[in-house]
């Protein structure tokens, strides 16, 4: 693919790759990598303990908390920018589902890993990397507004828990239809103005992310065992 003299693109004209296509494709077999880890499935089958379902959300704490920060820090930036939707901030649901999962004292009973420590470094690097906080924000939010929609109603099911606390992580009503906010959102990536060196730097990040939640996973994945 190449970008045209005039405007810089990711897409060629009459390509019939948008960025947001080339962005996934590129990425699915890190995706599946993430998605067939030992953690993540026990997570969706079921067997999963819940000490562990609570371990993870502990980690989404930590990470989400690097992510929104950098958000907010980022809201004015042409690039970064138009992916700051305060409506799907996660926080305010990690901490209602941490208070239900552990209690008033969740936040004294959780510390990031290592793992966890790594991927938020990385995600708070990206204030000097606006295109790269995209990767990050992608990497987590559409697989949240996805493939999330199985592990809510999963863990709902495997815990009972609830919408309101336990997996208020994973629902998303101020955001109406989630196939709609998808369309959307692919449709921001793709009137992203990179040249092929930029979207290609943005592909490489997101492999990194998705890299970086793999090792968070094999990591609780290492403490927390699914159950015999
Ligand atoms: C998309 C499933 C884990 C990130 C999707 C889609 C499904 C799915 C069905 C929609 C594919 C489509 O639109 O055709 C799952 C399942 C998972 C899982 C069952 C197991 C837990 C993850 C993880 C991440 C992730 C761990 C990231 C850390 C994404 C992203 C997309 C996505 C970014 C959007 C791809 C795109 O349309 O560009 N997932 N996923 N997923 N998932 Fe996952």
């Amino acid at each position: 693919m190449s970008a045209t003299t005039e405007a810089p693109s990711t897409v060629a004209p009459g390509s019939p790759e948008l960025f947001s296509e080339r962005l996934k494709a590129a990425t699915w077999s890190d995706h599946q990598a993430a998605e067939d880890h030992g953690f993540t499935r026990a997570l969706l089958d079921g067997t999963l303990p819940l000490s562990g379902y609570t371990e993870m959300v502990a980690q989404h704490y930590f990470a989400y908390a690097a992510l929104e920060d950098v958000g907010r820090r980022l809201a004015g930036d042409p690039v970064a920018g138009r992916f700051h939707y305060p409506e799907l901030e996660r926080l305010p649901a990690l901490v209602r589902d941490l208070e239900h999962l552990l209690g008033a004292d969740w936040r004294e009973r959780i510390s990031p890993s290592r793992a966890t420590r790594t991927y938020a470094a990385r995600i708070e690097q990206m204030v000097d990397h606006p295109a790269g906080y995209v990767a990050h924000h992608y990497t987590r939010y559409m697989g949240d507004v996805s493939g999330g929609q199985f592990i809510r109603r999963v863990a709902a099911k495997a815990y009972g828990l609830s919408d309101e606390a336990g997996v208020a992580f994973y629902v998303f009503d101020a955001l109406g239809s989630l196939p709609r906010f998808r369309t959307g959102y692919r449709e921001r990536l793709d009137s992203l103005a990179l040249d092929e060196a930029a979207a290609a730097r943005l592909v490489a990040e997101t492999r990194l992310a998705y890299q970086l939640n793999t090792e968070v996973f094999a990591d609780l994945g290492r403490t927390h065992a699914p159950a015999a």
